[in-house]
C-alpha cells in the first residue's frame, strides 16, 4: 500500500491544531503542495454566523493564490474520524479549479488511516469554463 510524503501529513496534522471550530467541534487540516514544491496550509475556520465558515481546504488554497502560485501538485485533508475524509463539493470544485484531474488528494485521519484518491475521481464531471462558451460574459461581442 502507498502512503503520502510525511512532510505534507504532518502539515496538515500540524494547522489542524489550530483549526477554530467550536460550533462543530470538528477541526480539518489541509496541506497544498504547490508547484514550486512549497506547501500551503489551512485550517477550517467557523463562525457565530454558521454560513460564514471557511473550509481547510479553502484556506490552504487561498493561501496559495495569496502567495502567488495557482497549481497544486499534492493535497492532504485530515479529520478526526471513524474512517478517512473526503473534501466537501465545494472544495472538490476549488480543488478542480487549481490541480489536474491526476493530482493525488489523500485523506487522512487522526489515528493513522489514510486513504488516497484524485481530483478526477472526486469530481467527473466538474464546471469547467468551456460551459460558459456560449454565454454573454464570454462573447467577443461584447
Ligand atoms: N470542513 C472542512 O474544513 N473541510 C471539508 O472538506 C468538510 C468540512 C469543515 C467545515 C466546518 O467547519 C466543519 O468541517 C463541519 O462541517
Amino acid at each position: 500500500m502507498i502512503s503520502s510524503a510525511s512532510d505534507l501529513r504532518e502539515a496538515a496534522v500540524l494547522v489542524r491544531k489550530n483549526a477554530y471550530a467550536p460550533y462543530s467541534n470538528f477541526k480539518v487540516g489541509a496541506a497544498m503542495r504547490a508547484k514550486s514544491g512549497k506547501i500551503y496550509v489551512g485550517a477550517n475556520v467557523e463562525n457565530a454566523s454558521y454560513p460564514v465558515g471557511t473550509c481547510a481546504e479553502e484556506a490552504a488554497l487561498a493561501a496559495m493564490i495569496a502567495a502567488g502560485e495557482t497549481e497544486v501538485i499534492e493535497a492532504y485533508v485530515i479529520a478526526d474520524c471513524s474512517e478517512p475524509l473526503p473534501p466537501c463539493g465545494a472544495c472538490r470544485q476549488r480543488l478542480k479549479e487549481f490541480g489536474k484531474d491526476q493530482v493525488i488528494v489523500w485523506m487522512g485521519t487522526t489515528d493513522g488511516q489514510e486513504e488516497a484518491t484524485t481530483i478526477g475521481d472526486l469530481l467527473p464531471g466538474a464546471f469547467d469554463p468551456a460551459h460558459m462558451a456560449r454565454s454573454q460574459y464570454m462573447s467577443s461581442s461584447l
